[in-house]
């Protein structure tokens, strides 16, 4: 008979919760192993190789590698961090946002590992844990704060009222950041994921093309679907006058018109809110244009900016599994093995 709400009642309040991590939403297998304020092992095994030549995640090829990949990696994280999956105090696992069939994988792995060693099995909302990914390298990071998510599958600016206390703020009206990137990449011709790329050839290029910033933004809220044709737009017409165009320009244009708005309206909520700290979080907050462009806005208008190492930017599962940590030391999300995943699961926890 599976029971663990007393087990759990008993982690209350404790800062050494041992948990195993599972994170499989989208194109990243990973488990991790927090315990005692540090991160003791942190595995990922990323199928971009594999989607690269689709141009994009197939959500079914995901699941299916999911569950090749997954048993591995958990092995090998409790392997590094020196440890039997009898020695974790709970398994955290994202139940949502995400593809659906990939996050089925990581909540039906982590619920026969739950079910198995008789452990308490700890619900992890995957945009809540980005944000947590914070506090691995910043110790001192408390909530309140203002949270900025900018991922594939969001841009979110958020309220952390408390370590189990998510509003949503703010976002944009369309398509999130990171899939704007990914979407324009595609584009120029180049390979997934694009914002990696993107950023590496901004670098060599200049801001010099004029993607209609205006109409981009739509009273406070910005559009990277209006932003992506507007690129669309630049490229048709050059084509059409038979012009070349320098994709560095491009990449460089494209960022600068992309993160500029978004620190805006970053800055117009921390003044709005009071706040003195931003936290970034997410794929795109590895992105060294909008790191800088984000420091700069700190400095120049007296506010903390707190990023994690492009790392822990990225989809891992050391997110998931502080996140999972935090909840338990509250008594909060604690599931059961009736757990079903949720494809469109907003910051605050509902569908
Ligand atoms: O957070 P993440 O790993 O997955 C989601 O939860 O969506 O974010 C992935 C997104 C992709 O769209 C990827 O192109 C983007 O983050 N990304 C970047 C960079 N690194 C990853 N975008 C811009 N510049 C980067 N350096
Ligand atoms: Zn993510």
């Amino acid at each position: 008979m599976y029971n663990v709400t007393e087990q759990f009642e008993k982690l209350k309040g404790r800062d050494d919760i041992v948990v195993l991590g599972i994170e499989s939403s989208c194109d990243e297998t990973a488990a991790a192993v927090y315990g005692g304020g540090k991160i003791l092992s942190d595995v990922v095994a990323s199928q971009v190789d594999i989607h690269k030549r689709f141009g994009g995640v197939v959500p079914e090829i995901a699941s299916r590698n999911h569950m090749a990949a997954l048993p591995d990696i958990v092995d090998e994280a409790l392997k590094k961090a020196g440890i039997g999956l009898n020695d974790v105090d709970a398994i955290g696992v994202t139940y949502g946002a995400g593809l659906i069939g990939a996050l089925l994988v990581g909540v039906s792995s982590a619920k026969a590992l739950a079910y198995a060693a008789n452990k308490p099995l700890v619900k992890v909302n995957h945009i809540q844990a980005h944000i947590c990914a914070n506090y691995i390298e910043h110790k001192d990071l408390k909530p309140p704060f203002l949270a900025l998510v900018a991922s594939g599958g969001h841009t979110s600016i958020v309220e952390v009222k408390g370590y189990n206390e998510y509003n949503l703020v703010g976002s944009t009206t369309d398509d999130a950041i990171g899939e704007a990137f990914d979407k324009v990449a595609r584009l120029l011709g180049l390979s997934y994921p694009g914002g990696p790329n993107i950023d590496r050839l901004s670098k060599g290029g200049r801001n010099v093309i004029e993607f209609v910033r205006k109409k981009q933004v739509d009273g406070e809220r910005i559009s990277y679907s209006g932003l992506k044709t507007a690129v669309v737009n630049y490229i048709h017409n050059c084509e059409q006058r038979k012009e070349s165009y320098d994709i560095a320009d491009v990449c460089a244009s494209f960022t600068a018109a992309a993160v500029d708005p978004l620190v805006e309206m970053v800055v117009k909520d921390i003044k709005k809110f009071k706040a003195d700290k931003l936290v970034v979080a997410g794929g795109v907050a590895s992105n060294s244009y909008l790191r800088e462009k984000m420091r700069f806005a700190g400095k120049e208008h007296g506010f903390e900016v707190i990023m994690p190492s492009p790392v822990y930017c990225t989809d891992n599962a050391a997110m998931v599994a502080v996140r999972a940590a935090l909840s338990a030391r509250e008594g909060k999300n604690l599931a059961g093995l009736d757990l079903n995943p949720t494809g469109s699961l907003s910051i605050g926890g509902e569908e």
